[in-house]
């Protein structure tokens, strides 16, 4: 059976849920304090979501640079566990893409953190590159200290 999925902009009402799931979504990783209420609010023209506000099944936020319009940038990605391996998140991306591109965007960045390998794996899947950074984790390039002493990330880039 194939779902078929109606992707919505993100809005101010999502924050509660989304706030509420996003530690359980990455696997006990306290990462709610990166999901700040100010994107929902603010970042809405270029930040996503499927489901309603009290039942998100996938969000993504994102937007372009101010420091160079070109380039646009993916903050965060989240699936439901429920919901996940059916191409949800590559369909918000792609989704993104067409948006920003549409705004005159020739490239998109993210960076996940060395420890999660689903969303390097992920990232390749979607034809992310891996930039070459100031150092590597079992054979992955992170700049190292990005975030903070021994805070190190892992930066991707794909051409639009
Ligand atoms: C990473 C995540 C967003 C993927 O969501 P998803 O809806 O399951 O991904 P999709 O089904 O769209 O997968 C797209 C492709 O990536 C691959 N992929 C997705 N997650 C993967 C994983 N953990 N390991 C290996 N490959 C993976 C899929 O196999 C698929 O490949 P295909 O198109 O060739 O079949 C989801 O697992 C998640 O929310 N994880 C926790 C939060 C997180 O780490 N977010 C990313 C960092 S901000």
């Amino acid at each position: 059976m194939t779902t078929t999925y109606n992707i919505r902009a993100l809005e101010s009402a999502d924050y509660q849920f989304v706030a509420s799931v996003v530690d359980d979504w990455w696997g006990g990783r306290p990462v709610r304090a990166l999901v700040h209420r100010i994107f929902f609010d603010h970042l809405n023209a270029s930040s996503f979501a499927v489901g309603p506000s009290d039942a998100v099944q996938a969000f993504l936020i994102g937007f372009v640079s101010q420091s160079d319009p070109k380039v646009a940038y993916i903050h965060f990605v989240g699936v439901s566990p429920a919901a996940r391996a059916g191409g949800l998140a590559r369909l918000l991306y792609e989704h993104f893409f067409n948006v920003v591109s549409a705004q005159g965007c020739t490239e998109v960045r993210s960076i996940t953190s060395a420890v999660n390998t689903g969303s390097i794996a992920f990232h390749r899947k979607l034809g992310f590159t891996l930039l070459p950074g100031s150092g590597e984790i079992d054979g992955i390039p992170v700049s190292l200290d990005y975030a903070g002493a021994g805070q190190h990330r892992v930066l991707f880039h794909k051409a639009l």
